[in-house]
């Protein structure tokens, strides 16, 4: 519906700082390795008996969830409050629009109240984008994840959470599994790899969940879970986007969880010390059998954990890129 273009003219300051977080497409490897690092410092306070700071205090958080989500949305709150802001929550789907507001006119209402962040979740590809593109400009805009096009937070977690396990990205081989045809989380995990530096990125599923051209994204592609896992470090499940398959591209779940499915036997294709990540919510025995979810090798709850310092990180970041945009408005680029 809304298309998304040039998403860097819009997502970064005059001074090349982040003051909107829409994509992991097109960001330096400087930004994305300061992103890790700013979260790097909020994960110790996670643990904490106190976990608060005041980054974002006096400011308003606004999680605009026009689809339903549990985990993005609860660690988004949390993350604003941790940042002492104080945070409204709206599901948009239930809301105004089923009464027929418009979006701009939701968004001019939720602007008289002096939001000064939206963290906008949206069936839609590049509704973010569009908001962001049409708020005022002292508004920060987060995309929580638009349609199939991106969903920058969850790709800076999983970064996070291997660059944790596995230090320097430049020997990693990373293997992306499944439904890479309707993922978001796909493609921002594919553009953040890509400018870290990992050495290889693969993506391995069934023909008809694999978008055509891929390969131009720069990965190797697989149909076969014991070649694509072949001698690789980190294994990135993703969940089966049946919400989004609008035609029968699979014979059936349980074919697929033979075929796919992270069990204990396909994850010895991979090298020894691999690890298994899963963005969430899994299909037990439909992407991931419970051994593994629930095994040594699974970092799928680090990474929820991961997530509250990454979304921190983002903030905090694009609340003081606007305040730096606002006090020098003249220096703004073109
Ligand atoms: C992902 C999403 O919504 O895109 N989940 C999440 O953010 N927790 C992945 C998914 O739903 O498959």
């Amino acid at each position: 519906m809304f298309e998304p273009q040039d998403p860097n003219r819009i997502q970064l300051n005059s001074k090349g700082q982040l003051r909107h977080f829409l994509t992991t497409e097109g960001l330096s490897r400087e930004l994305l390795t300061e992103i890790l690092d700013t979260a790097d410092s909020f994960i110790d306070m996670g643990a904490k008996q106190i976990k608060k700071v005041p980054l974002l205090r006096g400011r308003t958080v606004v999680n605009l969830f026009f689809e339903a989500s549990t985990r993005t949305l609860s660690t988004f709150e949390l993350a604003a409050k941790r940042l002492s802001a104080d945070v409204l929550n709206l599901n948009i789907s239930t809301s105004s629009t089923s009464k027929g507001e418009t979006l701009k006119d939701t968004l001019m209402t939720l602007e008289a109240m002096h939001s000064d962040m939206f963290v906008v979740r949206h069936a839609d590809s590049g509704a973010a984008h569009f908001i962001a593109s049409r708020v005022t400009p002292d508004v920060a805009v987060i995309n929580a994840g638009d349609g199939r096009h991106a969903h920058p937070t969850q790709a800076m977690l999983d970064m996070l959470t291997i660059r944790r396990h596995k230090g320097d990205f430049a020997p990693l081989k990373v293997a992306i599994v499944g439904d890479i045809l309707h993922s978001r989380v796909a493609r921002s995990q594919i553009h953040a790899l890509r400018t870290l530096g990992a050495s290889e990125v693969r993506v391995i599923g069934p023909k008809t969940l694999l978008p055509r051209h891929i390969e131009a994204m720069g990965v190797k592609v697989f149909t076969d879970m014991r070649s694509g896992l072949q001698d690789v470090d980190v294994i990135m499940m993703l969940r089966l986007q049946k919400e989004r398959m609008n035609s029968a591209l699979l014979p059936s779940e349980s074919e697929f969880y033979r075929l796919y499915g992270m069990t204990t036997e396909k994850l010895a294709y991979a090298r020894p010390d691999a690890v298994v990540m899963h963005p969430g919510p899994i299909n037990r025995g439909v992407e991931i059998e419970s051994a593994i979810a629930d095994g040594p090798r699974s970092l799928i709850l680090d990474q929820v954990t991961n997530g509250i310092a990454v979304r921190m990180a983002v903030m905090s970041m694009a609340m003081s890129g606007q305040t730096v945009e606002r006090q020098h408005p003249h220096e703004q680029a073109q």
